[in-house]
């Protein structure tokens, strides 16, 4: 099976990373995926939001990541009551693991080398984060493939944005170099408000990261709130509720994605095949076409069936199509 490791960061606390981790992963887990959702926060909100209360006899996430040989990782998982999805729970022991392992070997890996080996019976692993950049971020950005990047509809979310793209930038260089940044998901989307019209609109026109915008919008709706309080993802709450929606379209949209990519330039492109770094930009002067191109790479040459690439331009332009 091949598993996408999602971590689900932002730096910026409130945003709706939590939410979006029990949302997704129980929509998945609907869709016949078999989903583990990490929780990798000293808050524990997955946790709760799953509606599972930790007890003393259960391993959480700091018993992973706290020794060197951490215990066995299938005496952790916990189910919850939804089928396919799954539980690594946390609690608030969680907070003593940056302090407790600031001298320790290896301490980014531990997750990473805990969770390799079950890797194989998730289709998804989809982990949550604490809002900073903490050790318990790096153990969860150096296990993932894709970072998911809930984003507020707000100025000071937006703003922020920078800073952890610049992480993401260190963590890539320094951590994990196949870490892909897959998806900006705007959050708390307000219809009447003119200012989540216009942090949307920036979001979608701004360089940096309108090719990573996802189409699903969430839009706030307090019934999110009410159904995380319950213990309850929101499709099992409220079926009939925006949120509802919202998330499900969230994880179609993920779903499908799988390892093809439609960016929106002059016109779209679709792509399937490996990883491609997100700064790359692709233009093209033909009419508008659907291209299936199926890419690899290697050292910075994209090689297709039909083309070949060197190294992006100064504005990472690709010739040739
Ligand atoms: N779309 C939404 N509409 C209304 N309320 C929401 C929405 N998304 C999240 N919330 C609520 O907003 C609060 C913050 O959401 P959440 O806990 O998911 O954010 P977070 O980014 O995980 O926060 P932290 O950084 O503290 O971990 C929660 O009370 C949640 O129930
Ligand atoms: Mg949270």
């Amino acid at each position: 099976m091949n598993t996408r490791n999602v971590a689900v960061a932002n730096e910026k606390g409130g945003v709706g990373k939590t939410v979006t981790v029990i949302n997704l992963g129980a929509a998945l887990a609907a869709m016949g995926k078999k989903v583990l959702v990490v929780d990798m926060d000293p808050q524990a909100n997955a946790t709760k939001g799953l509606g599972v209360a930790v007890t003393e006899d259960m391993l959480t996430t700091y018993d992973i990541i706290k020794n060197h040989k951490s215990p066995v990782i299938d005496q952790a998982i916990v189910p919850t009551a939804w089928d396919g999805l799954e539980l690594l729970p946390a609690d608030a022991d969680l907070a003593g693991a940056d302090i407790e392992l600031v001298n320790e070997y290896g301490r980014e890996n531990r997750l990473k080398r805990a969770l390799t080996g079950i890797g194989d019976t998730y289709d998804f692993i989809v982990m949550d984060t604490p809002p900073s950049l903490s050790l318990l971020t790096v153990n969860v950005f150096a296990f993932a493939s894709e970072v998911l990047v809930p984003c507020q509809t707000h100025p000071y979310a937006y703003d922020a944005l920078e800073n952890l793209f610049d992480t993401i930038e260190v963590v890539q260089d320094e951590i994990n170099a196949g870490l892909e940044v897959k998806g900006i998901v705007p959050t708390f989307f307000d219809q009447r408000t003119r200012v989540s019209h216009e942090i949307l609109e920036k979001l979608k026109t701004d360089q940096r990261y309108r090719e990573l915008i996802c189409e699903s919008i969430i839009r706030i709706n307090t019934t999110i709130a009410e159904s995380a309080n319950a213990g309850m993802p929101i499709m099992h709450f409220r079926r009939s509720s925006s949120g509802a929606a919202d998330y499900q379209a969230l994880a179609e949209e993920l779903a499908g994605q799988g390892r093809s990519f439609s960016l929106n330039v002059r016109q779209r492109i679709h792509l399937r095949g490996p990883r491609l770094p997100a700064a790359f930009r692709w233009s093209s002067s033909r009419p508008r076409q659907k291209y299936d191109i199926n890419c690899s790479r290697d050292s910075g040459l994209i090689r297709t069936p039909f083309f070949s690439f060197g190294k992006p331009g100064p504005q990472g332009q690709i010739k040739g199509l």
